[in-house]
């Protein structure tokens, strides 16, 4: 029987084409098996490994491009675990620069009220009820599978009672009569022949792709939020959309509009305030 360490070893050159930090992946597949934390894993290399089987079934998946995260079921959003799964989107790392910013304007309004569209995971929705004291959320997705793991998600974290889940097609469901400070929303904006890479290909399509040009439903959102009179809407958007964008939303009645980068500098999404 081998060693962790060996294990470890051997099993990172299989994912070495698949991910640029094999033996950190090897690692957590390993973790999520033996249900231990790295500092286990740091006593323990030199002890002789007992899950080599299992480790073996699971890089194997991962060396079809099937995406970690749908593997150990986990995801790390704002420096808190989420609960992942099959059939939704996993979180990334540019979605928590449209949480900061929510944020920021979210903790100068009393109690507010927020409508996120397309929550998937319950990410941004999740993350702001923990940010902020006294705020309520209705949560929408088209997704059933989505709905029900944010769901699990706002439990885990101890958030349930200031977020409401309404399965609906945007505002659909949601009546006219409601009043909101803000609408926030990364909703799928990748145009539908976008050649995608073979990781995001497992994810969900719904998820993905925002129509023929990809921002149809960013122009669908931007909308309705201005004919509900919501006052503030915040949106993740894709890299090539900071144009088209900036020309429909000066057809309505604007006080604000200013777009954010992402990390890699590429266009990422806007905030809009509406003139009231
Ligand atoms: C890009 S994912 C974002 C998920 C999550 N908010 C996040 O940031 O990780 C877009 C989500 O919008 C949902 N969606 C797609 N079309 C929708 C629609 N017409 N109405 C409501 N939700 C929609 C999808 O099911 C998906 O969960």
């Amino acid at each position: 029987m081998a060693t962790y360490k060996e294990v470890i070893k051997t099993y990172s050159r299989q994912l070495k084409d698949i991910t640029h930090i094999p033996q950190k992946e090897v690692e957590i597949l390993l973790l999520s098996i033996v249900k231990q934390n790295v500092i286990w894993l740091h006593i323990n290399y030199n002890e002789q490994c007992t899950c080599e089987a299992e480790l073996n079934k699971l890089v194997e998946k991962r060396a079809t491009h099937y995406p970690i995260e749908y593997i150990t079921s986990r995801a790390s959003f704002y420096g808190e675990v989420f609960n992942v799964q099959d059939g939704v989107l996993i979180p990334r790392p540019e979605t928590e620069i449209l949480v900061e910013k929510a944020e920021a304007i979210l903790k100068t309004i009393d109690s507010p009220k927020i409508i996120e569209i397309g929550t998937g995971s319950g990410i941004i929705s999740v993350m702001l009820a923990l940010l902020i004291d006294d705020i309520s959320i209705i949560a929408v997705d088209i997704n059933d599978k989505a709905l029900e793991l944010a769901k699990s998600n706002a439990i885990k974290h101890g958030v349930e009672d200031k977020i409401t889940f309404i399965k609906s097609d945007l505002y659909n469901e949601i009546s006219n009569d409601e009043k909101f400070d803000m609408c926030v929303s990364n909703p799928p904006y990748i145009a539908d022949n976008f050649k995608l890479e073979r990781n995001v290909m497992y994810e969900p399509s719904n998820a993905l792709f925002g129509g023929n040009r990809g921002d149809e439903l960013l122009e669908n959102i931007i909308t309705q939020t201005a004919n509900r009179n919501i006052k503030y809407l915040y949106c993740e958007m894709g890299y090539d959309q900071k144009k088209p964008l900036t020309k429909f939303i000066n057809q309505f009645n604007i006080k604000e509009l200013e777009f954010y980068e992402d990390l890699a500098k590429l266009d990422r999404g806007f905030t809009l305030e509406f003139k009231q």
